[in-house]
């Protein structure tokens, strides 16, 4: 297993054993890492520990995967997650990041916000940084007048790209919920806070990927003493 791929499996296994509990109803994020949070779940399922877990997950990739591994699944409709865990993009020292390059982040805001016990991300040493911004900032957006909202997204002095699919011939990405994604290089994003809600202010903006107060824990595999995993807690 490539050595980034280890490090995410640490994170989750780390976060499962810490903050998973019988009975608990999980929040199941996307992304690579998240999905080593799923596979680590469906092992401890499989061998009778975790009773009464159950699981919402935030994209149609990671609800199959769940299926597939045994974790019993839920919908907002029925349940509030006691925590959500999930991965991360970027991850500063005060516990803001950036989600969303996996294309799902505005499902993994909601299940994240209705968390009673609040989001906990994975993440390997990769991710963290000092300051948010090195890597673009997803936006999903409305496809319906697209175009403008783009516009909007430069005024706030981005570079915006439409993100297309790598898998289809280039055609443009869409979300699970029917949306497109924008993606905003910013040269660097000093106020999170500030610029969370400007974005949120465009009509056609449904959601970005800024995660503002929202992460109660961290668990970041690979930058700890002698490259060992860290937790940081809010
Ligand atoms: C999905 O929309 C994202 O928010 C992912 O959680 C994020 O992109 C991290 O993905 P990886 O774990 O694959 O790096």
């Amino acid at each position: 297993m490539a050595d980034t791929e280890g490090l995410k499996r640490e994170a989750a296994r780390e976060a499962v054993g810490r903050y998973v509990e019988d009975d608990m109803v999980l929040g199941l994020g996307s992304g690579s890492t998240a999905l080593w949070v799923v596979r680590r779940l469906g092992e401890i399922i499989s061998g009778g520990g975790l009773s009464g877990a159950r699981g919402i997950p935030t994209s149609e990739t990671t609800a199959s995967l769940a299926r597939e591994v045994g974790i019993p699944l839920l919908s907002l409709a029925e349940e509030r997650p006691d925590i959500t865990i999930d991965g991360v993009d970027e991850i500063s020292p005060g516990l803001d990041a950036v989600k969303g390059l996996g294309g799902a982040l505005l499902r993994e805001k909601i299940v994240a916000a209705a968390s009673r016990g609040g989001l906990v991300v994975v993440a390997d040493d990769s991710k963290a940084v000092e300051a948010l911004g090195t890597c673009p900032l997803p936006v999903e957006v409305e496809p319906f007048g697209y175009e403008a909202t783009f516009e909007s997204l430069a005024a706030l002095g981005c570079e915006p790209e439409l993100r297309l699919d790598d898998g289809k011939n280039g055609e443009t990405f869409v979300t699970d919920g029917g949306h497109y994604t924008v993606d905003c290089r910013f040269s660097a994003i000093e106020d999170p806070a500030a610029l969370e809600a400007e974005i949120k202010r465009l009509p056609g903006a449904l959601e970005n990927g800024l995660f503002v107060g929202m992460i109660r824990a961290a668990v970041i595999a690979g930058g700890g003493e002698n490259g060992g995993t860290r937790v940081i807690e809010r």
